[in-house]
């Protein structure tokens, strides 16, 4: 039997992680975890409950009765909340907007990260996320700290929003990525930070394939 693999891949919002990992997924065969989408379900399942968003109680007793599942159509990842497709419900502004705050919650982070474990318990697989490397998957395989520059992350987003018919200034969107990374990083629980024994990839100006590339070489040196 082969071994099992496990690729950790953080860094902040629009930094490229999802596309990159699903792609690398792809290739090896691996199953793929975006931990950002379960904290969006979080969110989006609060908002449309009318939760506040300070009452951790009501927080934490929605999110034991919610599951949170994911599969594949077509090659799209599809995400469920209590098997209902919330896919695109969960890149809604208003969800974007309120994530950091639901993902700064000790309780909230603790239950999806026992989730993200589990997930990750019995099969080779690569996970994008803040914490992957830090605390979810502390003895990766490989680790890897993503970055590109404010501005070309908030043109990644634009364009992927156009895609998806959302409307958002390109100013609005560069304020609201720059906000998100201040936040990330500066909460008290599990802030972005880059492991120790990461390896950082600046993605600002590499195509996705240049990126997958690089990240395909760091991974045949372990496995
Ligand atoms: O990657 P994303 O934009 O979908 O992430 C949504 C939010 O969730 C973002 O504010 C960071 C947070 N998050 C987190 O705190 N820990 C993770 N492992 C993944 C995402």
């Amino acid at each position: 039997m082969s071994k099992q693999i496990q690729v950790a891949i953080d860094g902040p919002a629009s930094a490229g992680k999802s596309t990159v990992a699903k792609i690398l997924a792809k290739k090896m065969g691996y199953i793929y975890c975006d931990t950002g989408a379960m904290y969006r379900v979080v969110t989006f399942h609060a908002l449309e409950n009318k939760i506040d968003l300070k009452n951790v109680e009501e927080l934490m007793n929605a999110l034991n009765h919610l599951d949170i599942s994911f599969d594949y159509v077509e090659g799209v990842q599809h995400v469920y909340a209590n098997g209902v497709d919330v896919t695109t419900d969960i890149r809604m502004p208003d969800v974007t907007n309120h994530v950091s705050e639901v993902a700064a919650i000790k309780e909230i982070r603790h239950e999806l990260v026992n989730r993200q474990k589990a997930i990750s318990a019995s099969q080779s697989i690569v996970m994008d996320g803040r914490d992957i490397g830090t605390v979810v998957l502390p003895d990766a395989d490989l680790k890897i700290f993503l970055v590109a520059s404010v501005k070309e992350r908030a043109e990644r987003r634009y364009k992927e929003n156009v895609s998806k018919g959302i409307m958002t200034s390109l100013e609005v969107l560069q304020k609201e990525i720059e906000d998100r990374d201040y936040y990330d990083s500066h909460r008290k629980e599990s802030p972005l930070i880059q492991a120790k024994d990461a390896i950082k990839v600046d993605t600002t100006g590499l195509s996705i394939e240049e990126v997958v590339k690089v990240i395909e070489n760091e991974l045949k040196k372990v496995i």
